[in-house]
């Protein structure tokens, strides 16, 4: 089963004919993208289009991820932004047993989470992936040496080569390393931009060994890619046309709603594609973000009554994966009898589809994108959805939806002010 969008509330709320027109605009876009030839300027930018293309290394990403598997306690994935992202908000998602403790490093600079990274490892049989696509940023360069300083201290220079996967482009500084020092060595695509990395080596090492499928997500990554290419781009086309409508009618936040705490990082891996890829010549719709129940009872406040300038995006997903009836207790007397015998996974539904009704009828224009449920399949699926979608609607919104001037900007002013050779701030 695939995904399913039901933007129909949302169109209502889009000035006569926007949409049509969008939608027109974005498949002629997605047209212009699969025809790409490496003489465009967009070639260097798009090796994320075709996942099989995006996948290499499959077969010593298994094998490396198994011995990890077999004697890592603690695995440290050292990467920021497009560099960790989509791996973990599959591994947060899926959650499956076993393997070793996954540690996120290197998107941070706060010293107490770093004493926290160390900390985790004290002790234990330690493996790390440091991914950074040119091997400049300060956050996973400087938490490379930290872990490195710790390692050494109970490794060899064999066990830390073994220990020691360094993931960046050919022909980068990281890639001498790895040959300086014996490490394992895979490839971030030239032609692929962080935050489009999620088929690449960057996300499937640290899928492998969280225990995940990784030819399953490939699949699911595929099976979306020809769905997309049979209609034009699709449901990702339509997706883009309908956002662009609303943000031409005014709406400029787009907030991404689940009803599964499990979502939370996958949410965040959306507005960092959208943010970074969107946000620019002071542009674009801010990417927010909203988990219910919790959020309902703060953010919903605003969601219901508030100004009326973001649209929401449901992330509904048909199998709740679990099962938990609310046993009778008539003589305890809490006024909750109404639940007796109902299973959580429908008071959930309930919830949310009374959420959406509340929420379009107040004003928000919704859009429900159906998810059959949290695997590796419907990651593929959903993120090859979104990469899409996001790539369309940045050109409908007439901004370069593959760079990032001003992420590039704040690395630079940090760089002058912690005193690097070379780097000019403002
Ligand atoms: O999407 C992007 O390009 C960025 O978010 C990068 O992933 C992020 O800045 C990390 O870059 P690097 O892998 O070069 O350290």
């Amino acid at each position: 089963m695939n995904l399913n969008l039901d933007s129909d509330l949302a169109r209502r709320m889009a000035a006569p004919g926007e949409v049509e027109a969008a939608l027109a605009d974005a498949k002629a876009e997605y047209r212009r993208l699969a025809a790409l030839g490496s003489e465009d300027k967009d070639w260097p930018v798009t090796g994320w289009f075709h996942c099989a293309e995006a996948a290499q290394q499959l077969d010593l990403i298994k094998e490396k991820a198994a011995e990890i598997r077999e004697n890592a306690d603690v695995f440290v994935l050292v990467g920021v932004g497009g560099s960790n992202q989509a791996a973990r908000a599959m591994i947060e998602a899926i959650q499956k047993p076993g393997g070793p403790e996954i540690v996120y490093a290197g998107n941070t600079l706060s010293a107490h989470g770093v004493a926290q990274v160390l900390q985790k490892i004290e002790g234990k049989s330690v493996y790390i992936n440091v991914i950074a696509k040119n091997f400049e940023t300060l956050e996973p360069g400087s938490h490379y040496r930290v872990l490195r300083a710790a390692m050494a201290k109970r490794y060899s220079k064999e066990e830390m080569a073994k220990r020691v996967v360094l993931t960046g482009t050919v022909g980068s500084r990281l890639e001498e390393i790895a040959k300086e020092n014996g490490c394992t060595f895979l490839h971030f695509p030239r032609r692929v931009g962080g935050r489009y990395s999620a088929f690449t080596p960057v996300a499937l090492l640290a899928l492998a060994v969280a225990g995940l499928d990784v030819d399953e997500y490939l699949a699911g990554g595929l099976a979306m890619e020809e769905e997309l290419a049979k209609n034009e781009g699709g449901i990702a086309a339509e997706y883009a046309a309908v956002r662009y409508a609303l943000y031409r009618r005014g709406f400029q936040v787009e907030m991404l709603t689940a009803f599964e705490p499990r979502l939370y990082w996958a949410e965040q891996w959306w507005k960092q594609l959208f943010g970074e890829s969107e946000g620019k010549d002071k542009k674009g719709m801010l990417p927010a973000s909203m988990i219910d129940s919790e959020d309902l009872h703060s953010m919903g406040q605003y969601m219901q009554d508030g100004l009326r300038f973001m649209t929401e995006t449901f992330l509904a997903v048909d199998d709740p994966g679990a099962s938990v009836v609310i046993e009778p207790d008539p003589d305890f007397g809490d006024a909750f009898d109404y639940l007796d015998g109902m299973d959580f996974a429908n008071i959930n539904r309930a919830a949310e589809k009374a959420t959406i009704h509340a929420h379009a009828a107040g004003g928000v224009p919704c859009t429900v994108l159906r998810l059959p449920r949290i695997d590796e399949r419907t990651f593929g699926l959903v993120y090859y959805f979104f990469m899409v979608a996001c790539a369309l609607s940045g050109r409908l919104l007439g901004v370069d939806p593959f760079d990032q001037e001003g992420v590039e900007e704040y690395k630079r002013s940090m760089f002058a002010a912690l005193g690097k050779p070379g780097a000019k701030g403002r």
